[in-house]
């Protein structure tokens, strides 16, 4: 397991029809469903994205490019599977499949949430042209809760998961199903809020956080209670190092962990050996 903060900053219906046939594939996990967390973000869908780039001062953008930086060197590593299929799990409104798509010419991604209204933002971003068509084409939508996936064993060569796992009540679950359809040697990269070691940051992170986040929240979407879920989703969230300690218990290998903007997020990298 490696710590490399130090380093230097390492529903079960498709979406709304439209946005390229080859997205209309949906798939029904067939669970009952976690019923906060998808009246949650289905009612906050329309304004997540606006509340993101607000929210995050647009330090979003880098985290992503971050994530996407890694997944590219996990794919790479994978190129003899063809062609490499990469899940983005708890997808939301595809701004990580986007990524994935423009960056890498040759993958399929599979864009996966349990959130319909969230998918079908993503399906009318792709609409409104925030990728080509080509591109839209490489994203196949799937809902489907990341508890219970309906994807075969070992089929995909990396899996992303952006601020998800920790709206995910029974992570282990989840976990072991990441495990599951990962190809051997794939690996997982997961990007969620976590815990500033520094004391001074941490605290001025958990006043903005305290406050911020709901006044924000109730601003920009009309849901103020909305965000106090997600505030305290994100101070509940384990930090880094228990993080790897439930990553290790799934089963993954090679465990590292990199800090981004000071700790406020955590990159968390594993691979199936
Ligand atoms: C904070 S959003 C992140 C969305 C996207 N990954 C991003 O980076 O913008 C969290 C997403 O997790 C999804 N989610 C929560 N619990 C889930 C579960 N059990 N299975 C699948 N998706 C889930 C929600 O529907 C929501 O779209």
């Amino acid at each position: 397991m490696t710590d490399a903060s130090n380093r230097a900053p390492i529903c079960a219906r498709p979406p709304a029809s439209g946005g390229g046939a080859s997205m209309a594939a949906a798939v029904d996990s067939g669970l009952a469903t976690s019923p906060d967390a998808q009246a949650v973000f289905s009612r906050i869908a329309e304004q997540y994205d606006r509340f993101n780039a607000v929210s995050s001062l647009g330090i979003y953008r880098h985290w992503l490019r971050v994530l996407v930086d890694e997944a590219e060197k996990a794919v790479d590593q994978r190129r003899s599977v063809q062609p490499p299929r990469v899940l983005d799990l708890a997808g939301g409104t595809g701004e990580v499949a986007f990524a994935l798509v423009r960056r890498m010419s040759d993958i399929q991604v599979v864009l996966s949430d349990f959130c319909r209204p969230m998918l079908d933002v993503a399906a009318e971003r792709c609409r409104a042209g925030v990728i080509t068509r080509a591109q839209a084409g490489r994203i196949q939508f799937v809902q489907a809760d990341a508890r219970q996936l309906p994807f075969a064993d070992a089929s995909f060569s990396a899996l992303t998961c952006a601020y998800g796992i920790r709206n995910i009540p029974e992570r282990d679950r989840a976990l072991a199903e990441a495990f599951r359809v990962l190809e051997p040697g794939g690996s997982l990269l997961i990007c969620e809020f976590s815990t500033p070691p520094a004391a001074a940051w941490r605290r001025l992170y958990h006043l903005y956080l305290q406050t911020m986040i709901p006044l924000l929240g109730g601003l920009l979407t009309g849901e103020r209670a909305e965000f106090h879920y997600l505030r305290d989703s994100i101070r509940a969230f384990p930090h880094q190092r228990a993080f790897c300690e439930m990553l290790l218990a799934a089963g993954f290998a090679d465990i590292s962990y990199r800090n981004l903007t000071g700790g406020i997020v955590a990159l968390h990298k594993a691979v199936k050996r």
